[in-house]
């Protein structure tokens, strides 16, 4: 053990994720933590009937260094005839910048393989720093824009960047 690791393990708990399949019962909490980081929240009915097509996959990122397992994010997929899109993505504010969005992409881009999938395709607000970091760094290339795709808070607009990634 490095010298001072022993009094850092006890006094700053390091906090530890493990990656999971989505379940029908993550709904609740996906649309929790989705109205946290959207303008526009998901209802957890809208990720029930998600949940329930064969083509919809998803994984959750759980603490699991503490009694219970909460959550710290989630992505969730389709993926049909060769190709996947990402509909969507939120990590926890709280666990920001800890490797979490980068894990559960990972997972959805094992998966869409793992079904066939070659392609995969998302969308992202051109003003979104953190997310367009995430996806540039996995690989991922802008092939299209929709001007005035998103509405925000304040009545304004903005441009939604499509993005690809090849697998193979
Ligand atoms: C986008 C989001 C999922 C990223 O999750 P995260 O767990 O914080 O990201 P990670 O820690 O895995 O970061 C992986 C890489 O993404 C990039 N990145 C993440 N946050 C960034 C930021 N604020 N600024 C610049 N790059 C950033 C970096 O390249 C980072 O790698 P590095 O830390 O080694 O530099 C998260 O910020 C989020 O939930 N945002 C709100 C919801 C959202 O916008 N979803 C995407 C909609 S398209």
């Amino acid at each position: 053990m490095k010298p001072g690791a022993f009094l850092e393990n006890l006094f700053v708990r390091k906090i530890e994720f493990d990656i999971f399949p989505a379940e029908n019962s993550d709904c609740d909490e996906f649309s929790r933590l989705h109205g946290e980081r959207f303008y526009r929240r998901w209802g957890d009915g809208e990720f029930h009937s998600l949940m329930t097509q064969d083509t919809v996959f998803g994984f959750s990122a759980r603490v699991t260094s503490g009694p219970s397992l909460g959550l710290g994010g989630f992505v969730l997929a389709r993926a049909a005839a060769g190709e996947a899109e990402i509909l969507t993505i939120a990590v926890s504010d709280k666990f920001g910048r800890q490797g979490l969005g980068w894990r559960l992409m990972l997972a959805a881009m094992r998966e869409t393989r793992a079904r066939g999938g070659e392609t995969i395709f998302l969308e992202v607000d051109e003003g979104n720093v953190s997310a367009l970091g995430l996806y540039r760094k996995l690989g991922f290339r802008q092939v299209a824009e929709r001007k005035g795709y998103y509405a925000d808070g304040d009545g304004g607009r903005s441009t939604a960047l499509v993005m690809r990634l090849d697998l193979r």
